[in-house]
């Protein structure tokens, strides 16, 4: 077994924290309160190749691999977890299905666009009455020969409003339950496609979240990923990448808490002493440490499985469940070793103990996960 990393991920590591650092963190708290979409911080994520990291370098990705991606996710979202969802929904949601599934013709239309970055992606399973309980799809794609007809809500999108492309997994045959589901590509200015408005959310402020309506939309048949009724399958394969995603998020929301922790418990005095020299408080930061690093050996772990082909759905959940329950638990340590200076935005953790609480949500909630987890224990 080896723990040494090679020297391409170190160098991709180190551009991220760099561009993190340097690009992110001016503004970032600014973009929370305000709820504002980051722009040009995703237009330079795409020029630096973050957006399409892990599509092959014959459809203009990065041709990276998932070890490089745990650590550049990790590296952007110690800072802005806004950014991060952009960067992961689009690698693993979008990207990932239609790179594995797509036609030749889907890959050179849809994907390569999206693997530079100059169109983003978004992935449509959620519905208002379908969230953990994904078969359960009310939204409709009637075959109509040539065509499908599309109708239905989706929410919780993450580039609902930003993306140019979305997958967006419909019924066409209600009797057959989860087999009758497809997963079409569908362009986001098609006719009869709404976004409603973005939503106002706890955490992740500044990243674009809203329900996506389909009004007879059309969608041509060619445009269907993968064979018919591939659907759900294609969505549950592409959720046990994105897991890998957003592990990796719930794992910089954690470690960027517990650094900057540490810092203020090196320098903040109380009672004649840093901090850190009160055992309370270095216990405390002992736990952290504990924990984010275990986090990080679930998320190189499931990476390294994916990176070797093998079965990494296990793994994924494994990773997205500890990392998201450690992220809470993390920040809220990092909030309280902080105090009262905690509390406000100026210190950052309270920003990080809110985005640490939808990792806990999205991709498969924490008790998804375990749904998961334990299915796959049973054989
Ligand atoms: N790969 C391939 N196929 C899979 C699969 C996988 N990982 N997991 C399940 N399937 C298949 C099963 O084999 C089964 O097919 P067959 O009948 O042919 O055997 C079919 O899918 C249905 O599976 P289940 O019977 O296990 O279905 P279920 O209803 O019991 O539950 C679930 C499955 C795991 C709970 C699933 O519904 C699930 O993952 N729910 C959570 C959904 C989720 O994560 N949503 C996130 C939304 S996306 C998001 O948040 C993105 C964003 O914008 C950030």
């Amino acid at each position: 077994m080896n723990f040494e990393f090679t020297e391409e991920q170190l160098m991709i590591r180190d551009a991220a924290r760099d561009f993190a650092q340097r690009e992110l963190l001016p503004g970032v708290i600014e973009r929370d309160d305000k709820a504002e979409y980051p722009t040009e911080q995703v237009k330079r994520l795409a020029e630096l190749g973050f957006l399409g990291m892990l599509v092959g370098l014959e459809y203009d990705g990065g041709g990276m691999d998932t070890i490089s991606y745990v650590l550049a996710m990790e590296e952007i979202s110690k800072v802005d977890s806004s950014v991060s969802v952009i960067m992961s929904v689009n690698n693993s949601l979008v990207c990932w299905g239609v790179e594995k599934y797509g036609t030749e013709e889907q890959k050179q239309k849809f994907l390569k666009p999206m693997a530079r970055g100059e169109k983003i992606g978004a992935f449509l399973l959620s519905e208002p009455e379908a969230g953990s309980d994904a078969t359960s799809q009310r939204t409709t794609a009637v075959d109509m020969g040539d065509h499908y007809l599309v109708n239905g809500t989706k929410n919780w999108i993450t580039n609902g409003n930003s993306a140019s492309t979305y997958i967006v997994m419909a019924q066409t045959h209600p009797e057959l339950k989860h087999k009758g589901i497809n997963a079409l590509l569908v362009d986001a200015k098609s006719e009869g496609v709404f976004v409603g408005p973005h939503e106002n959310k706890m955490g992740m402020r500044a990243s674009d979240t809203c329900s996506v309506m389909f009004n007879n939309v059309k969608v041509p048949k060619e445009n269907r990923l993968g064979e018919e009724g591939f659907g759900f399958k294609l969505a549950m394969q592409s959720l046990e990448g994105g897991r890998i995603g957003i592990a990796s998020q719930a794992l910089g929301i954690a470690s960027g808490a517990y650094e900057l922790a540490l810092k203020y418990a090196q320098e903040r005095k109380a009672f004649g002493k840093e901090i850190i020299h009160h055992q309370a408080i270095a216990f405390k930061l002992a736990d952290m440490a504990v924990e984010i690093e275990a986090a990080r050996f679930f998320c190189l772990k499931a990476a390294w499985l994916k990176d070797q082909g093998q079965p990494y759905g296990h793994a994924s959940a494994m990773a997205k469940l500890y990392a998201a329950e450690t992220a809470m638990k993390v920040t809220t340590e990092a909030v309280q070793i902080h105090g009262g200076y905690g509390y406000v935005k100026e210190y950052h953790v309270e920003r990080l103990m809110r985005d640490a609480k939808l990792t806990q949500i999205y991709e498969g909630t924490s008790e998804i996960q375990k749904i998961v987890i334990s299915r796959g224990l049973m054989g």
